[in-house]
């Protein structure tokens, strides 16, 4: 059943998009109703979201409803989810100031709906010191920031600042409107793989493409979890409304893991952690001429889930995860005791549909109690059932 989905939108160039996603949501038969700053006025026309829509767009706080209702009320009270994109810095310091002095900000204020903010700007006004802590105080009242995206940017910059594209705010609207039965729970995810340096161009690590951690913390975030995810390098777009913090090295994962995991209900450990590195960084490139490189030593890295193990009170939930190749079951039962987190997730890679930089997943979910197969699905899907085992354990 179409949901009543309810768009602000600010003064930005940044607005075409959003007119996309209106005409999007519109055709997958929801009822979306707009607001516009009078600045949004100036970037695009009313009518453009009226006619994409099907209903009237409201801008002004005082111009007449076509029966008796308080306006602001009435359409705070009838969103299911509302979505405020392109999002300007001055519309997020007046929400983190409880400024509401127009329509819209006046029905941010009202509805109790979930509010998803697209912020869309110059770089240097995003990184700007007042305009990041405005930024945090949303984030810590539980508004789901759809973080910007690097590029070129309208005003001529490149850098932090730009809007995802309608497609995704589409996506981040319909993942929220789904089942959210992990609503105040807090996640930490780890994906990705570890690099680890040799010198200044050169390093060790593996084909782990994030897709796994990603799509687990999308899907938890989906749900209602507020994740935090620590990724290693990968060249995927962060999840919408997952806070994303980003290392190279097996040390930095580590340090930013033990940061993070005191607070968190769930720790699940998708990277692919590099278990050595090279014993010893050259600071200049090393030449090929020198002929003196025959062999690299290494040293072990630390065991990031063995540490948290340790660490964890006895509440909080370790999901570690397993790459297997040949007898993967026997291998996993082994690793489940030895490194015993509390649920264990094998995948078996040894095979280029399942595992490392495939678009899909299979393997086995180790509670202690059942080895559930899991069959080849994609790794969103995947992610749903490690999610559904989670959420029986809790
Ligand atoms: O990123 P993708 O391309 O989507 O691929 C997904 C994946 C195959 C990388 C993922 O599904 C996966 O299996 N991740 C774990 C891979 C791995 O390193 O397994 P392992 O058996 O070496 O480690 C077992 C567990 O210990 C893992 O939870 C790992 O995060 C953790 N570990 C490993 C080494 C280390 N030094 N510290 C750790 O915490």
């Amino acid at each position: 059943m179409g949901k009543n989905i309810l768009l602000g939108i600010t003064g930005g160039i940044a607005a075409y998009k959003t007119a996309a996603a209106a005409s999007a949501l519109t055709k997958q038969g929801h009822n979306v109703f707009t607001v516009m700053t009078e600045s949004a006025c100036e970037f695009i026309s009313p009518l453009t979201f009226q006619s994409l829509t099907g209903n009237p767009v409201e801008v002004d706080m005082f111009s007449p409803p076509d029966r008796f209702e308080v306006k602001h009320i009435s359409l705070a009270d009838r969103a299911d989810i509302t979505l405020v994109a392109p999002a300007t810095g001055n519309f997020i310091g007046k929400l983190a100031g409880g400024i509401a002095d127009d329509l819209l900000s006046t029905i941010i204020m009202a509805t109790r709906s979930k509010v998803l903010i697209a912020p869309a700007m110059n770089v240097n006004m995003y990184e700007d010191v007042s305009f990041q802590r405005n930024l945090s105080i949303l984030k810590e009242r539980g508004y789901q920031i759809i973080e910007p995206e690097s590029g070129y940017l309208a005003c001529g910059y490149e850098g932090t600042g730009r809007m995802p594209e309608a497609e995704m705010l589409v996506k981040s609207i319909l993942s929220h409107l789904t089942i959210s039965d992990l609503d105040g729970l807090k996640f930490l995810v780890t994906a990705g793989p570890t690099r680890e340096p040799l010198d200044p161009v050169r390093f060790m690590s593996n084909y782990s493409s994030g897709r796994m951690g990603y799509a687990l913390a999308d899907r938890a975030a989906a749900r209602g979890a507020e994740v935090t995810l620590i990724s290693g390098p990968t060249a995927l777009k962060p999840p919408a409304g997952v806070r994303l913090i980003r290392v190279e090295q097996a040390r930095e994962m580590q340090e930013a893991v033990l940061e993070e995991f005191a607070d968190k209900q769930v720790i699940i450990m998708a990277a692919a952690v590099a278990d050595y590195r090279p014993a010893d960084y050259h600071e200049e490139k090393i030449k090929k001429q020198e002929n003196n490189l025959k062999q690299i030593s290494l040293k072990q890295n630390p065991d990031i889930l063995t540490a948290v193990r340790e660490a964890k009170a006895k509440e909080q939930i370790l999901v570690g995860f397993a790459a297997e190749s040949g007898r993967i079951l026997e291998k996993a039962r082994d690793k489940y005791q030895r490194k015993a987190p509390d649920i264990l997730v094998v995948n078996d890679i040894s095979r280029s549909d399942r595992g490392f930089a495939a678009e899909t997943n299979a393997g086995f979910i180790f509670t202690g109690e059942e080895e559930l197969e899991l069959t080849l699905r994609s790794k969103t899907k995947f992610a749903e059932a490690v999610l559904d085992e989670i959420k029986d354990w809790l």
